[in-house]
């Protein structure tokens, strides 16, 4: 089949401004964007410029907007994007660099700053154990790959740059929840600010654009009510969560 993407360009070095351009190509229905991007990049314009790697829903490097949605390229089929002109742009939320290739640094400050990995004390002499019972408790954040994506999506992070945003909620929730980390208070009270949880105030994008189906709303609102019941209703900010 026939089908036409219309990609968001710009080069900061020459351009004065972004542009749009029509590349009209042959793709098979079962073809994912991200195969599109690629005849377009090796066979027509060697110019056109975007991340990717595992090509297979894994690193979360390919994120950007599609027909007006935040989601990977090698995960969306180009029989599930409804219309021949496919329209792709860069996230939204943060600086192009060139083409569908935005700055991120930004946003990995953000998740460093809450600290995205276990701290778990001494090491036992043999392996630290957690129960299935408590693994569950992290449900499906374990999922998430970082891609940016409920980011880039969230009304309160375009508008907000301060906002942590879902992501690093997502990761934060991961460690608070996780039994064998032992610095669930403090990560519970460095999320307890009014751009922390409180900020976020319910729109839901960010579980619906997820690629890995995780619902961070969801996860955003169990911290709210873990941080409640941890430190009481007077340290509780802006709450507007259901
Ligand atoms: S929560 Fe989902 S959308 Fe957000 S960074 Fe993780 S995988 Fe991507
Ligand atoms: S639920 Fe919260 S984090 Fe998710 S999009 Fe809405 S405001 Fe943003
Ligand atoms: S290229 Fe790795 S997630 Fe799409």
């Amino acid at each position: 089949m026939k089908v036409t993407l219309r990609i968001y360009r710009f080069d900061p070095s020459v351009d004065e401004a972004p542009y749009y351009r029509n590349y009209a190509i042959e793709a098979e229905p079962h073809e994912r964007v991200l195969d599109c991007l690629n005849r377009i990049k090796w066979e027509h314009d060697g110019t056109l410029s975007y991340r990717m790697s595992c090509a297979h829903g894994v690193c979360g490097s390919d994120a950007m907007k599609i027909n007006g949605r935040c989601a990977l390229a090698c995960q969306k089929l180009v029989r599930d994007c409804e219309a021949d002109l496919i329209l792709v742009e860069p996230l939204p939320a943060f600086t192009v660099l060139k083409d569908l290739i935005v700055d991120l640094t930004p946003f990995f400050e953000k998740v460093d700053f809450i600290r995205p990995y276990l701290i778990a004390g001494e090491p036992p002499e043999k392996e630290r154990l957690q129960s299935p019972e408590d693994r569950n408790k992290m449900g499906e954040s374990i999922r998430c790959i970082l891609c940016a994506c409920c980011t880039a999506a969230c009304p309160v992070a375009n508008e907000n740059e301060t906002f942590l945003g879902p992501a690093p909620l997502v990761q934060a929730f991961r460690r608070i929840f996780d039994s064998r980390d032992i610095e669930r208070v403090e990560r519970l009270q460095q999320l307890n600010v009014e751009n922390g949880v409180w900020a976020c105030l319910n729109h839901y994008e960010c579980t619906r654009v997820c690629p890995k189906e995780i619902p961070v709303t969801k996860y955003i609102n169990t911290t709210k009510r873990e941080i409640k019941r941890v430190f009481g209703p007077t340290q509780e900010k802006k709450d507007t969560s259901a």
